[in-house]
């Protein structure tokens, strides 16, 4: 969408107090607790993405069902260009039982997206978690039932969502083939699983995304060998997502632009797609310092700059980070130790990762 109709979508929402809530999000729409200009979302015409909690199960986080909601909802839509379900679209939320869909949460957040001129990326169809048990002890037909899942999904959001991670982390560290259900009940299933996704909407992008193929080489390379293989047997596929869960040492930048030049040079398009950056993976910190808070800044500045260096316009898929404050960060929990690896504090507040992040923005367009 042009900037200047962008703006204006994004102004009357603002206005209206319409940013997917009622009556009462009305005061907190008038007591902006948030700065004003200029948004990461005016920075760049790449879509710039958040993954938003949307169920009552992320309570704490929810945007429908937070005691913060609506402080959410309007942190996201005033900085953020495009949005990602941090849940609700797996198998396990959106499908818990075999005849039953649960669209609510992912309508509401394909609304409120709407509502406030933001793209929406649909995560995940075919992945090894978030499985709801109907699924895991299924003695059918396996093929169809993931085509099944696949057409229904993708076909519900076809005119709202124009990209996809189809399958999600089906390789390990060391390139081999993770064994999952879907490995073991369905021959193939990877590029069945592409089949359906296009099948289902001809329109979309349909990505592949993973975490550590920017660190490891030959991760990677099992990713792109699976790519030639598909070119070679016409299966459609656009682009990888790097989800880019790193941290303040690790992986190098030269790394992290080695492996997007390899994608960029067989023509995928590259998302960052749940960017974090930890900065406490050794758990020697208490508290985010000042001068961590700085190196923070820094590493944000350099990850995002070593994207827009090596990934032409033309194939840049966007860059999402993973949460929208560090008060409610998954890997806290994940990684059971303090940390703080997001662009907003706990009140709602820039920190200084949000300025290394615009500063890569405004330097390289
Ligand atoms: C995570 C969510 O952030 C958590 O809330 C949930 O408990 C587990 O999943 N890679 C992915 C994401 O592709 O879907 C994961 O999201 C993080 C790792």
């Amino acid at each position: 969408m042009p900037k200047t109709i962008k703006n204006l979508v994004f102004t009357a929402c603002i206005g209206l107090a319409a940013c997917g809530g009622g009556q009462s999000d009305r005061s907190a729409v008038t007591t902006p607790t948030i700065p004003t200009a200029p948004m990461l979302r005016d920075q760049t015409t790449i879509p710039i993405g958040v993954a938003l909690a949307v169920g009552s199960f992320e309570r704490a986080s929810s945007i429908r069902y937070s005691p913060q909601a609506s402080q959410l909802r309007n942190l996201a839509a005033h900085e953020f260009s495009s949005v990602v379900a941090e849940n609700v679209m797996k198998p396990e939320f959106i499908h818990p039982q075999e005849d039953q869909y649960n669209w609510s949460d992912g309508d509401y957040l394909v609304k409120f997206a709407k509502d406030n001129g933001m793209q929406i990326h649909g995560h995940t169809l075919v992945w090894h978690n978030a499985i709801p048990d109907w699924m895991n002890n299924y003695t059918g037909d396996w093929e169809a039932m993931l085509t099944d899942h696949i057409t229904t999904v993708v076909s519900h959001y076809s005119s709202d969502i124009s990209s996809w991670d189809v399958v999600n982390e089906a390789f390990l560290d060391d390139g081999s083939v993770r064994s999952t259900i879907w490995s073991t009940h369905i021959s193939d299933y990877i590029a069945k699983a592409y089949l359906a996704a296009h099948a289902a909407d001809p329109d979309a992008e349909l990505y592949y995304n993973d975490y550590n193929i920017e660190a490891m080489p030959k991760k990677l390379d099992a990713v792109l060998n699976m790519v030639s293989d598909f070119r070679n047997r016409n299966i459609p596929i656009d682009g990888i997502g790097f989800q880019l869960h790193i941290d303040r040492y690790w992986p190098s930048t030269t790394q992290i632009r080695q492996a997007f030049s390899r994608c960029v040079a067989m023509g995928l398009k590259v998302r960052i797609s749940e960017l974090d950056i930890r900065m406490n993976p050794n758990n020697t910190a208490t508290t985010l310092t000042p001068e961590l808070a700085e190196l923070q800044r820094q590493r944000y500045r350099d990850v995002i700059t070593a994207y827009l260096e090596t990934v032409p316009y033309d194939l840049r898929g966007g860059i999402t980070v993973w949460g929208l404050t560090d008060a409610t960060s998954w890997v806290t929990g994940y990684y059971h130790m303090p940390d703080w690896p997001l662009l907003f504090d706990a009140n709602f507040q820039r920190k200084p990762a949000w300025t290394g992040m615009s500063e890569a923005l405004i330097a390289t367009p």
